[in-house]
């Protein structure tokens, strides 16, 4: 009985599972595997499902016939051939199930300092990969130390400098004692920016806690670096500066659980972000707190834990580090190469690894990044390197393999591959091909990805040789693929063809970090120096200007220079004013108190200002991400010039000018047509009156009434004698010439250009002829007047006026009300604010170098201007747009700079200037102060 109905159970359940599945494979894509196999990205119901291709059933029976056959309740007929069970999900980590929820292209990401539009490749939406794509397995897997495949010997490992740091010359000015007043103003508005700083992070602490960033204004929380709780790290030196102790205990504790072995975000560890956020902010905290001799031993355990996994990233054959770490054993086992990386992801890691060197005594972490440093110094100092000597292009091939010997070593294999087809035409199946590990046989493998250019993919074709467990790749000895080696050489630009190079998003850094390297390195590697003074030559000749400007400010910007033929000789300039590059005052004015170059100073005062000043122009007093201004040919010799800047706005001057004159000439003539149609109807009004009273004659004369019915005498009839071109003595040739010149001089006589004075005559013209009271019919197009000529009196149609065309000048102001571009600016690609900090970074330097208050009042007003458009109730949020003039729209997103940063730069501008000296710090490039060793002992 009890089987019996465990039995009636189970055939229920069969049923009710075949009919759902005929009704499934009616729809799904198992019927069509090959469609799959191809789409790169689909968001899967269920990751699991899109990983295989359907199979024959096991039991090998007529699966294909007995899906498509639509009888629904053969149940014996119907496997479930495609349902893996549980153990096959969970076994085998040859293919883990993660990674299909990207791509091999999501190899790439967005820095925060980088701009869209010079993003090396395309990257799907990872930071917002909604938890439920990721099952429990996933979590469970963490990464492990991966076999060493280009170790470094120990006694090849470059070591830290030695010796007792140089003295260098004083970054900060000798400030004096403060006047009472003074003291007063600047503490209430340190308590103004802390208060900021509680908000923003008692938001974080409430709906975001442990996660990567705050939504500020939805109250929730997302993951877009890994989940390691990045607002969390980032800010721990904020809080202690800002002296909220016991919000730091608090975080230490939940930093203490962070685990960086396992992420369920991502596949790949974004290098860069995750250095200066992470390990600067966990280094930063550690120094802060008193290093060695603080109480917070568990920040650097942390930063050590995190800095092994990172560590995994030089293990290339010229030690390029990789910049995309794609974490995950079954990825992370091959041999790796670095691929085409842009310049500042590349650049921006050496503050940290160093510190990291200096404070654990390890050479491997200044071993790592001294051979950065000495690949950009062999670039910087190659004969025709970059085309602007002394600066990088934005994208550097880092692979250290010689595409263009590799391409030559192809061809050549190429052609001795169709030779020996040719003399043995059987052998079709061993292809031999150049290094390309995709040449090597295991084409048989599905293609999972669109690697477009094969060679410059080669990251990921390791991981896919790897992945491919069931066909391995033939191997060398040392257990390298056969074909790994290549032709190599150092860095080269990784554009193709043109390159562009500026101070802006993806290279800023690399710069920033060379007059700190010296610093952090107390004068000891000189090379450092020589590296800062070359870039700051190139950015001098090459890209700073001035801009043309109302009131014409004595304010610097750094341009962009596209190189379309790797020289300088045939440049093309953006002046670009964007948020990214305002950094740059800082470097110029830290590099030129460190070198003692006054000039740079100087310069580093006008970079600064031109970012406060760009925050002023604004309506919100907020700097746009990105826009574009007009720049002055000379700085010494710069006059704001409306007409020019006008006239960049509107280049079609001239062709404006003669549709003016085209719309003078159309507007005479219809002016005469009008007054010709008018006598006409004037005259037909009166014809039409005296037939209608001679009709009236008529039919009042008593002897002669008797008229056949129906010819319409009780009509007004139009007397056929008057012509129907009554305008006739209008018409004349000669006369008609003569008014239309007429009113043509009259209309030119006009200024031209002044379309008010021009619309007053005409309005003063057409109330003396009386034309509007009853121009009656309204066309929308003119009508020619031929086509009015002969039409009878009841049809007359009045033309329309000539539409009047926008004057250059009216074109103009239509454009800047519009757009609300401030004097001078061309235009505004980007309006947003994401609360980002280089303007007021360079702000504080400023002040802490030249001791001028009036830093810190351009500071304030930038602190106002920026709390009024972000603050939430919870936080801060960035904006949609800086030039609106109501409130702008909050775009919900929080990143962790914001605390990290940008509220520590405002804080700093208003505390005593001797914490955090820079004479005594160096902040990386996420402002995470790092301890400067000193002649007095370098390690504190
Ligand atoms: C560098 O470029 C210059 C000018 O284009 C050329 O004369 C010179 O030969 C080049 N040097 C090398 C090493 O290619
Ligand atoms: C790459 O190889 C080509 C051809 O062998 C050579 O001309 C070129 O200089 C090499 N490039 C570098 C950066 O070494
Ligand atoms: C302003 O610019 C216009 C157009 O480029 C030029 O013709 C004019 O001479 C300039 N005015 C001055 C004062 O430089
Ligand atoms: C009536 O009018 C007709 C022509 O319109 C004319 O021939 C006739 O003589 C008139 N009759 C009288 C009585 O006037």
């Amino acid at each position: 009985m009890l089987r019996l109905r465990r039995y009636r159970v189970f055939m229920i359940c069969a049923f009710v599972i075949t009919v759902l599945l005929y009704h499934v494979s009616k729809n799904s894509q198992w019927e069509r595997p090959n469609v799959y196999n191809k789409v790169e990205a689909p968001r899967p119901l269920k990751p699991q499902s899109q990983s295989q291709p359907p199979q024959k059933p096991p039991s090998g029976g007529s699966h294909d016939e007995t899906v498509d056959r639509p009888v629904p309740n053969r149940e014996t007929s119907i496997k479930i051939p495609l349902l893996k069970t549980t153990s096959e999900v969970k076994g085998g980590y040859g293919l883990p199930k993660a990674p299909l929820t990207s791509t091999p292209t999501s190899n790439a990401v967005k820095p925060h300092k980088t701009d869209a539009h010079e993003t090396v490749k395309v990257r799907p939406p990872a930071p917002t990969v909604p938890q439920d794509t990721v099952s429990a397995s996933d979590i469970a897997i963490h990464w492990k130390k991966p076999k060493e495949w280009f170790p470094v010997a120990t006694e090849s490992l470059i070591a830290l400098p030695t010796g007792l740091p140089k003295p260098m010359p004083k970054v900060q000015f000798q400030f004096k004692e403060e006047s009472a007043a003074a003291k007063e103003k600047r503490e209430m508005r340190l308590a103004k920016v802390k208060a900021e700083g509680f908000r923003a992070w008692s938001g974080y602490k409430q709906f975001a806690w442990t996660h990567d960033e705050l939504t500020p204004v939805t109250k929730k929380a997302k993951d877009p670096f890994c989940g390691w709780a990045a607002t969390l790290v980032d800010a721990l030196d904020t809080l202690w500066i800002m002296g909220l102790k016991d919000e730091f205990d608090e975080a230490v504790v939940a930093v203490k659980a962070i685990d960086f072995t396992t992420t369920p975000f991502r596949n790949d560890i974004p290098v860069f972000e995750t250095i200066i956020r992470y390990l600067g902010g966990l280094v930063g905290a550690y120094d802060v707190t008193g290093g060695h001799s603080g109480k917070y031993r568990v920040l650097l355990d942390k930063a050590l834990e995190l800095a092994e996994i990172l560590m995994g990233i030089f293990d290339t054959p010229n030690r390029m580090p990789i910049l995309y770490y794609n974490w995950q054993p079954s990825y992370n086992e091959g041999p790796k190469r670095a691929s085409t990386v842009s310049v500042a992801e590349l650049g921006s890691m050496g503050m940290e690894f160093t510190r990291l060197a200096q404070l654990t005594g390890d050479n491997k972490y200044y071993d790592a990044i001294a051979r950065i440093t000495d690949a950009l110094e062999e670039l910087q100092n190659r004969e025709n390197g970059t085309a602007l000597p002394g600066i990088f292009p934005v994208n550097l091939d880092a692979s250290g393999c010689n595409r263009t010997a590799a391409a030559r070593a192809e061809q050549r294999a190429k052609s001795e591959a169709a030779q020996k087809q040719i003399e043995d035409a059987a052998s079709l199946s061993d292809a031999p091909q150049g290094y390309s590990p995709d040449a090597h046989g295991h084409g048989s493998k599905p293609d999972r990805g669109t690697a477009k250019d094969d060679s410059k993919d080669l990251e990921f074709q390791v991981k896919r040789d790897v992945a491919a467990k069931d066909s391995p790749a033939p191997v060398s000895a040392k257990g390298l693929p056969v074909d790994w080696e290549c032709v190599p050489q150092g860095l080269t630009s990784g554009g193709y063809g043109s390159d562009s190079y500026s101070m802006g998003g993806s290279q800023d850094s690399a710069y920033e970090y060379f007059p700190k390297q010296f610093a952090l390195l107390g004068g000891l590697e000189p090379k450092y120096r020589a590296m800062h003074e070359k870039t700051v030559a190139a950015v001098k000749k090459y890209l700073l200007f001035r801009p043309m400007a109302e009131g014409n400010p004595d304010i610097l910007f750094s341009a962009k220079a596209v190189s379309p033929d790797g020289t300088d000789e045939n440049l093309r300039y953006e002046y670009e004013v964007t948020h990214l590059t305002c950094f740059l005052g800082g470097m110029f004015g830290l590099g030129g108190k460190l070198f003692d170059s006054p000039e740079d100073v100087e310069i580093g005062k006008r970079l600064a200002d031109g970012c406060a000043w760009a925050y002023e122009v604004m309506p919100t007093g907020i700097m746009p991400e990105f826009a574009q201004i007009l720049p002055c040919e000379k700085a010494d010799d710069c006059h704001w010039n409306k007409t020019m800047w006008y006239e960049h706005l509107d280049p079609e001057v001239s062709w404006r000018n003669t549709q003016m004159e085209e719309y003078y000439a159309r507007k005479a003539e219809w002016k005469v047509e009008m007054a010709r149609l008018k006598t006409e109807k004037a005259r037909r009004q009166e014809a039409a009156k005296k037939a209608e009273d001679e009709a009236e004659d008529r039919r009042l004369r008593p002897a002669n009434d008797t008229l056949p019915a129906g010819t319409g005498a009780e009509k007004p009839r139009i007397d056929p004698n008057i012509p129907h071109d009554a305008g006739k003595d209008l018409r004349d040739k000669e006369s008609h010439h003569n008014l239309k010149r007429d009113a043509y001089e009259g209309e030119r006589s006009e200024d031209q250009t002044d379309g008010k004075k021009i619309e007053e005559k005409v309005k003063k013209l057409e109330s003396e002829l009386d034309l509007n009271s009853d121009s009656g019919y309204q066309n929308s197009q003119q009508q020619s007047w031929d086509e009015n000529y002969q039409k009878p009196m009841s049809e007359i149609y009045f033309p329309a006026e000539p539409i009047k065309p926008l004057t250059h000048e009216e074109y103009v102001a239509q454009q800047l009300k519009t757009e609300r571009l401030p004097p001078g600016f061309s235009t505004l690609g980007d309006r947003r604010y994401i609360l980002r900090p280089e303007a007021i970074e360079s702000v504080w330097y400023m002040y802490r170098i030249t001791g001028d208050p009036i830093w810190q009042e351009k500071g304030w007003r930038m602190f106002q201007a920026v709390i009024k458009a972000t603050q939430t109730e919870v936080g801060h949020s960035a904006i949609d747009d800086v030039t609106s003039t109501t409130q702008p729209l909050p775009a919900d997103s929080m990143e962790s700079f914001w605390l990290a940063e940008t509220l520590k730069y405002f804080y700093l501008l208003f505390t005593e200037p001797d914490v955090l000296s820079l004479d005594e710090w160096v902040f990386n490039t996420e402002a995470h102060p790092f301890r400067r060793p000193t002649a007095a002992g370098r390690k504190r």
